[in-house]
């Protein structure tokens, strides 16, 4: 659970269509979060797949959407509901904000 706002990327560091790992000890949720930079924004979601696990930073974004790279599961980086099978399990999202120069995580 994240309690207070946290800074967790330059704007410099994460050129469209990339993603970071956030990982717990910075964020204070119980795992990564992936932080990505979509055309629509940035989108903060669980990195571990609901499938098996994959880190979903490592995967390809497609409009809203991110294709996980191992079995090719689909989520919704809005809402984080799966999209396609094999995914089935929602992902939480996390609310995210362009403060400055920089990235935040909200509670
Ligand atoms: S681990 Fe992501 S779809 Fe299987």
């Amino acid at each position: 659970m994240i309690e207070h706002p946290v800074k967790v990327a330059e704007l410099s560091e994460l050129e469209p269509g990339a993603a970071v790992v956030i990982p717990p000890e910075v964020s204070g949720h119980s795992g990564p979060i992936a932080l990505f930079n979509t055309d629509g924004g940035f989108r903060a979601v669980e990195d571990l797949c609901t499938h098996l696990g994959a880190s979903l930073a490592k995967s390809r974004v497609e409009g809203n959407e991110v294709d996980c790279w191992l079995h090719h599961g689909r989520f919704c980086l809005d809402t984080g509901k799966a999209t396609k099978y094999p995914a089935r399990e929602q992902l939480a999202t996390f609310p995210v904000e362009v403060r400055g120069t920089a990235v935040w995580l909200l509670p």
